[in-house]
């Protein structure tokens, strides 16, 4: 098969974490015997400092029209101080928005080979760790009105958070499709005992599980689930939740399963063409330094393979390659433990495109 993969390389450690991630792609290209044409599609602070825009038009038309658009990472201290209308997160933003991208999806599953690494007791990471948070990615406070004012002789803003029912219709479809193909419980997280929002919310999920009969579901409020998430995290399967909401607890389930650096996600719209990336930032403080751990962002490039390019076997290639490099010993910098080998992101990447052969 041929496909278009639209490369967005980021800051920081982006564009070395991205090199790796292509060097994967084509070993799985070769001996599969695919091809896979990338093009370059620049977002964030390196498009600001070349075009003077965080996505310019062509780099999101390069992302529509391919079959699926990589990124790696963006920002960075260089861009702290701009004009905040044109911060490279705004491209991200934008970039969301504009391939209509409503579903953030974010496993986090303890890989056993980095149970250490786990900060939790050892008796709750025994109990295992496997959740999907699914986050609705292009309404609520990200996307409602912002505004700054001044009132009486101080400073005032606001941040409106509003959800149209179908924005919570169509996200509440893709949490009970993806529970019906995990464990089939869901957990629609909320904070309806406060807010409008998320009454509505509450009562579209409520109205739609009578379709989804085999589903178990629950709802929990935001500050309790953030509290759960840690007492014991295997009661999670599916947990589906608004945008800011979800922001805050896929970093908190990242940190749970040990390395952030490890985690790959997802975003997808109506269509089969998606934005896959890493979780984690461009920490701009090792960039440059061969020091990255490539891994999140080559199983982005697995589950990107799998979900859109219709490719499931050639993502279990990679995905296997990464547990045996990890079996091997090899670790970077972020996941090292004693008695294991300390590489750099070069080092592990060429490791991992090795183990595909
Ligand atoms: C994320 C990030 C982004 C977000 C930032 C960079 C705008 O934190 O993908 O979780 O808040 O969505
Ligand atoms: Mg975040």
């Amino acid at each position: 098969m041929e496909k278009r993969i639209a490369i967005i390389r980021g800051d920081g450690i982006g564009p070395e974490i991205m090199t790796q991630a292509i060097a994967v792609l084509d070993a799985v290209a070769a001996k599969f015997g695919h091809t896979f044409i990338y093009e370059e599609a620049p977002m964030g602070g390196n498009a600001i400092d070349a075009f003077g825009v965080p996505l310019p038009e062509s780099s999101l038309a390069t992302c529509l029209s391919c079959d699926s658009a990589l990124l790696s990472a963006i920002g960075g201290p260089k861009w702290d101080t701009i004009d905040p209308a044109i911060r490279p997160e705004k491209g991200l933003l934008a970039l969301r928005a504009g391939m209509k991208l409503y579903a953030n999806l974010r496993p986090a599953e303890m890989i056993p080979q980095l149970k250490d690494a786990c900060p939790l007791r050892p008796e709750i990471v025994e109990k295992g760790i496997n959740f999907l948070v699914v986050r609705e990615l292009i309404g609520g406070a990200y996307f409602g009105e912002h505004k700054t004012w001044e009132e009486n002789g101080e400073m005032a803003a606001h941040d409106i958070m509003a959800y149209k029912e179908h924005e919570i219709r169509r996200i509440a479809r893709v949490g009970f499709e993806t529970a019906m193909k995990r464990n089939k419980k869901m957990c629609s997280v909320d904070k309806a005992n406060v807010l409008d929002s998320s009454k509505l919310w509450r009562k579209i999920v409520n109205e739609m599980a009578p379709e989804f009969p085999e589903v178990e579901l629950r709802h929990m409020y935001v500050d309790n689930a953030a509290m759960q998430l840690i007492r014991d995290p295997s009661q999670f399967d599916v947990i589906v939740t608004e945008n800011l909401f979800g922001d805050i607890l896929s970093d908190e389930a990242s940190q749970i399963v040990g390395s952030i650096g490890m985690l790959p996600s997802a975003s997808l719209g109506d269509g089969t063409c998606g934005l896959y990336e890493p979780i984690h930032g461009s920490a701009p403080d090792i960039a440059g330094q061969d020091l990255a751990n490539p891994i999140g962002m080559i199983l982005a490039a697995a589950m990107m393979l799998r979900y859109s390019l219709e490719m499931p076997e050639e993502a279990a290639a990679i995905e296997e390659a990464v547990n045996k490099t990890l079996e091997s010993g090899l670790r970077t910098g972020d996941i090292m433990e004693e008695g294991m080998t300390r590489v750099g992101c070069k080092a592990m990447g060429e490791a991992i495109v090795k183990m595909i052969g």
